[in-house]
């Protein structure tokens, strides 16, 4: 598919949410920052919106705010001119978006990206873009397909493309089309959003735009999609990453069964594959099988230990004959031998788990 590249543009980035569905990752380090395929979160969404010719990028951060300009600073290590607006308290998406504004270059009928901060996505935004112009829309929403719609906002449009509605996390969806968190805004639109006050975009914009008659474009293509937002997501993001499914140039290495960042220890007895991110100076010894899984800086998998599709957290130790499925294990913590952890469990960070000794009746 050919992408279409923009004159410059401006965006706006909304990552100031507290990630309360990934603890305890987020405990420490917002959703955006924690380490996917190897990098920040965001270092993805930056280095493709940068691939579409965005310049100048606006961070509307609110929790933990400082992290992000210490993560990336003014932006010019990714070619990037980077912004910092933060709500004391978060004003919600809409509020925020109407913050974050006023630190905008751009004239009232500019068209302005708006990006949730914890999406992957393939989609053309240069195409977004032009369609939004083309149509004089007010704003043009990327759309995507999702099987369970009831967790997003889901969005209607008629035969033209123009969106007929916008019922956010409704237990009644209509359509299998949801919101995909990457909107083309016309300038102005923004700065008719009340200012330092609590708006949502996707229960008090979006439904207003639609009843006042103003023009709300759809932009849906079937391309990769994911909102990182669960464990279980934010896993699945990496290895994809990893594997080449979805292209990032922010890749650190060529796509590939795993990759180790600098100073990793991987035995060649060990059994590494399925899209692992592999952090730096972490081990893992001959013997361990590691599938499809985020290990971080400095943990090790002993020997015999088996880890899928799980987050291992920095610093932790997981010993020998451990088994984990599904889980997290927040950093520092440890899961002693024996232990098997399945579907959704999470350990918080530093606790210690003993030694799980099964006894069989044979063994008295
Ligand atoms: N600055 C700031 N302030 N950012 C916020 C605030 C706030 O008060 N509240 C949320 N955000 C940011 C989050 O950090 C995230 O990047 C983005 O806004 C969306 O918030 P989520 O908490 O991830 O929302 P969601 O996933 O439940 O739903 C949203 O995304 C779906 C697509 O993934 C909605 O936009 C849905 O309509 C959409 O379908
Ligand atoms: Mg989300």
């Amino acid at each position: 598919m050919m992408e279409t590249p923009l004159p410059e543009l401006e965006a706006i980035l909304l990552v100031g949410g507290q990630g309360t569905r990934l603890r305890p990752l987020t405990l420490g380090t917002p959703k955006p920052l924690l380490p996917t395929a190897g990098v920040p979160f965001l270092a993805h969404q930056l280095a493709r919106a940068r691939s579409f010719g965005v310049r100048r990028i606006v961070f509307a951060t609110s929790y933990r705010a400082e992290m992000f300009s210490e993560a990336f600073g003014d932006g010019s290590a990714f070619g990037l001119s980077l912004e910092y607006m933060t709500e004391e308290t978060p004003l919600g998406t809409g509020g925020a978006i109407r913050n974050a504004a006023e630190a905008l270059t751009c004239g009232p009928d500019a068209p302005v990206l708006v990006l949730n901060g914890d999406i992957l996505s393939g989609h053309d935004i240069g195409d977004q873009v032009a369609r939004h112009v083309a149509g004089q829309a007010a704003v043009t929403l990327h759309l995507t397909e999702v099987e369970d719609p009831t967790r997003f906002g889901c969005v209607p449009t008629d035969d033209a493309g123009r969106v007929t509605a916008f019922l956010e996390k409704t237990p009644n969806p209509v359509t299998n089309r949801i919101n995909a968190g990457c909107y083309v805004f016309t300038r102005s639109v923004i700065d008719s959003i009340s200012a330092g006050e609590i708006v949502s975009v996707e229960r008090e914009t979006f439904p207003g735009l639609i009843d006042s008659g103003a023009l709300v474009l759809g932009y849906a293509d079937a391309s990769y999609w994911l909102d990182v937002g669960t464990p279980a997501a934010f896993i699945k993001g990496s290895r994809d990453l990893v594997l080449g499914r979805l292209a990032s140039p922010a890749l650190p290495c060529p796509p590939g069964e795993f990759l180790a960042l600098p100073g990793a220890k991987v035995s060649t007895e060990a059994k590494v594959d399925g899209g692992t991110a592999v952090g730096a100076r972490a081990v893992v010894e001959s013997g361990a099988q590691v599938s499809g899984s985020v290990l971080g800086d400095d943990c090790v998998i002993h020997s015999g230990a088996v880890v899928t599709d799980s987050v291992v957290g920095i610093g932790a130790r997981v010993a020998s004959g451990a088994v984990l499925r599904d889980v997290v294990i927040g950093d520092g913590a440890i899961v002693g031998p024996g232990n098997e952890l399945m579907a959704g469990s999470r350990v918080w960070p530093g606790v210690v788990l003993p030694e799980c000794a099964v006894r069989f009746s044979s063994d008295v």
